[in-house]
């Protein structure tokens, strides 16, 4: 008998294309992980409408869904062995989240900072009902496949934690259904942005994207923000916390040429073009593979949308299983059927007396 495989669960929200910050913050991870892990990757369209549900926003779930798919196969995650679904289409999902909020108290979500700052970007002043559930939703699907790892930025480790508490009063409640997932965080932690702001996000516009070409990535890194007091290349500058530095170190395998270009900048004798020059060559080094792979997927016209059909369908199944012990434990499939056995019988005694 073979032992099957553990199972990690992890994924995005279908907003658009991904970003170095994804990269580093969770896609590489998931690369390396692949070929330990069963796999599974959602497409969290759910989690996207707790802050964009207009129709124009669910509009672009189709297109988002696939630049983000083909972002993913850039870095290298390989369609051959990764499950990639689509949350929306995954009923179960509905059900196990109305069937966890019931295990979780206000108070304790109220109190997450994650929820909050949703809220703030989003520009919501109030929270709505869902928002204040991500977490429950993310419990759900990361409990979907019986997940036991689950591979986020830090952003989100509040959010694991919550299931693992879903998942431990659940077994404790109705008996062991659920495996306690553990998280797991990248050591780097969130990349800043182009702009020096803490985190690298799109609409934050500080972003430099999986897909960006050599000509943008160089524009971009050309305008990146370095030390502000630096004026002119003769001025010792700092090197600890500043972003082209930070890249240099995330990105640059030339560790002799990095350490050179610091000791220079921290002497005063190197200016940012010099230092942006070669940033920009090893970025577009680090991208040109990834590159390659994105045109390859992207020539082959249909194949992401097949990858998620065949991947959602291989989910709904697994989702299926998972929701009826779920309900079996609870005992609530037994209500429903003693239900039917009751109707049966009475049909059957006015069937007689007619
Ligand atoms: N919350 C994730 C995000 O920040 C998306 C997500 C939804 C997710 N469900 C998940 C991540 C389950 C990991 C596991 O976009």
């Amino acid at each position: 008998m073979t032992i099957p495989r553990k199972r990690i669960l992890t994924g995005d929200r279908p907003t658009g294309r991904l970003h170095l910050g994804h990269y580093v913050g969770s896609l590489k991870a998931r690369a390396q992980l692949q070929h330990e892990y069963e796999t599974f990757l959602i497409i969290a369209d759910l989690h996207m409408l707790t802050t964009k549900n207009e129709r124009s926003d669910i509009d672009q779930i189709d297109e988002n869904a696939r630049q983000m798919v083909l972002d993913y196969f850039a870095c290298g995650i390989d369609p051959e062995l990764v499950t990639i679904y689509l949350q929306s289409a995954i009923h179960e999902v509905y059900e196990l989240n109305t069937l966890f909020q019931n295990l979780v108290t206000v108070p304790r979500l109220e109190r997450l900072p994650s929820l909050k700052d949703m809220a703030r970007a989003a520009d919501k002043d109030e929270m709505p009902y869902g928002l204040l559930g991500y977490p429950i939703l993310q419990a759900a699907d990361i409990l979907t496949p019986r997940a036991h790892l689950v591979p986020v930025g830090k952003d989100n480790l509040a959010h694991v934690e919550i299931t693992r508490e879903i998942a431990r009063r659940f077994n404790y409640l109705y008996g062991d259904v659920f495996p306690v997932p553990d998280a797991l965080v990248p050591e780097i932690g969130t990349l800043v942005g182009t702009d020096g702001q803490a985190k690298m996000s799109k609409s934050l516009g500080n972003a430099i994207l999986i897909s960006d070409d050599a000509k943008t990535v160089r524009k971009k890194v050309f305008s990146m923000y370095t030390d502000p007091n630096r004026i002119s290349a003769d001025i010792p500058g700092t090197v600890e916390g500043n972003p082209v530095f930070i890249y240099h170190d995330a990105f640059n395998p030339n560790l002799a040429e990095v350490a050179d270009l610091k000791e220079r900048y921290e002497q005063g004798r190197v200016g940012d073009v010099e230092v942006k020059e070669k940033l920009t060559i090893a970025l577009n080094n680090f991208l040109d593979p990834l590159r390659e792979r994105r045109a390859m997927y992207e020539a082959d016209t249909g194949f992401v949308d097949e990858v998620i059909y065949n991947g959602t369908l291989r989910t709904q199944e697994e989702a299926r299983a998972t929701l009826f012990a779920a309900k079996k434990a609870m005992g609530l499939t037994g209500v429903w059927n003693r239900i039917g056995r009751r109707v049966e019988k009475r049909q059957k005694r006015l069937e007689k007396q007619a």
